[in-house]
């Protein structure tokens, strides 16, 4: 029989603070009309000064636990995909743990810019397929406000903060149906955040800011997420009109218009949370698909296709029964 993972249950967490266009207008040079034109994104979520990437990714998990309706303690392995985590370490997966008060299981982080959530995704599925693990909880978390140059009219008004949980377990009925990622090391310059507190002295005054050439990450991630569609469909041996719903990386309305025309998809089966949270990095996959199931546009049977595109660069898809 095969050995399948499922979603049991999805959570998600947006901080308090709304900031909208007119705020950023105030910050920058820039207008509502412009970044709302350009990106799609009205308002995003700004974390509050005691929040961290764990406080969000706990609230986010145990809406998930509880979704599922299962024990926390029942979680054999915690995968958290950030690239804003609280310490080098321990890492954001061993805080979560603690947080959560599980004793026994094993937690760790994945670092894959905004398609952290799909190789999380990914791995779990391949540890649950092999029988080395049986409930994984899959968290993006991220504070990007915290890395984000309110002075950069390129970058800051685009990224908001957030987190989103789900929880997989093991299953015999059809859950996860494939997961595709891949790395392409040769764009660093099109995006990058430095580490200051490592740096040589070649970038010892690099301050620790997101850095894009928007307008060139913007071509390569359109190309290579309908290379990714192609890739998803072929290896499930799938045509356009077998999928439901598609959950994308939310960084621009043109660049998801772009990925729904490549599947023949109307607008109307994108799930879309990029207006009110603008580009949340590793969580946005993993919230939009708790906002779509938890409004109940994702029914129980359909397909859904995840997929994102990030700093690496590094893209992937996740094709699921949900
Ligand atoms: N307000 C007003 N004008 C602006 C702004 C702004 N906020 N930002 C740039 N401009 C200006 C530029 O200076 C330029 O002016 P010029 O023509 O006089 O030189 C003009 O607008 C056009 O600039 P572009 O950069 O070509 O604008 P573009 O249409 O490409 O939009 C954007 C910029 C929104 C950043 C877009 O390129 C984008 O979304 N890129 C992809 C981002 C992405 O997907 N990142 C990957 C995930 S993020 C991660 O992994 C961390």
């Amino acid at each position: 029989m095969t050995r399948y993972s499922r979603v049991i249950g999805t959570g998600g967490y947006l901080p308090e603070e709304i900031r909208s266009n007119e705020q950023i207008s105030q910050l920058v040079d820039t207008s509502d009309s412009w970044i709302f034109e350009r990106t799609g994104i009205k308002n995003r979520r700004i974390a509050g000064p005691h929040e961290t990437a764990s406080s969000m990714a706990e609230i986010a998990a145990r809406q998930a636990i509880e979704a599922a309706g299962c024990d926390a303690e029942e979680i054999d392995l915690i995968i958290v995909a950030t690239g804003t985590p609280d310490r080098v370490y321990p890492s954001t997966g061993c805080l979560l743990q603690q947080r959560l008060g599980i004793k026994n299981c094993v937690a760790f982080d994945v670092q894959a810019a905004c398609s952290g959530s799909i190789f999380a995704l990914s791995i779990a599925d391949q540890y649950i397929k092999t029988g080395a693990a049986s409930k994984v909880l899959v968290v993006g978390s991220e504070l990007c406000s915290r890395i984000v140059d309110w002075t950069d009219r390129g970058t800051c008004i685009l990224f908001g903060d957030g987190a989103g949980a789900l929880l997989l377990a093991a299953s015999d009925e059809a859950g996860i149906l494939s997961t595709h990622i891949h790395s392409d090391g040769q764009y660093e310059e099109l995006l990058y955040c430095p580490n200051p507190q490592v740096a040589t002295e070649a970038n010892k005054d690099e301050a620790g800011f997101i850095s894009m050439r928007g307008n060139e990450v913007f071509k390569v991630a359109v190309n290579t997420l309908g290379r990714i569609v192609d890739e998803t469909l072929e290896a499930n041996n799938m045509q356009q009109s077998g999928i439901d719903w598609l959950v994308p990386h939310q960084a621009n309305t043109r660049i998801i218009a772009a990925t729904a025309k490549k599947l023949k998809m109307s607008m109307d089966n994108v799930i879309l949370t990029l207006e009110n949270q603008g580009n949340t990095s590793s969580a946005s996959v993993l919230l939009a698909l708790n906002e779509g199931v938890r409004d109940g546009r994702i029914q129980r049977g359909q397909v859904v296709l995840l997929e994102a595109f990030g700093a690496g660069f590094t893209w992937g898809s996740a094709l699921i029964k949900y």
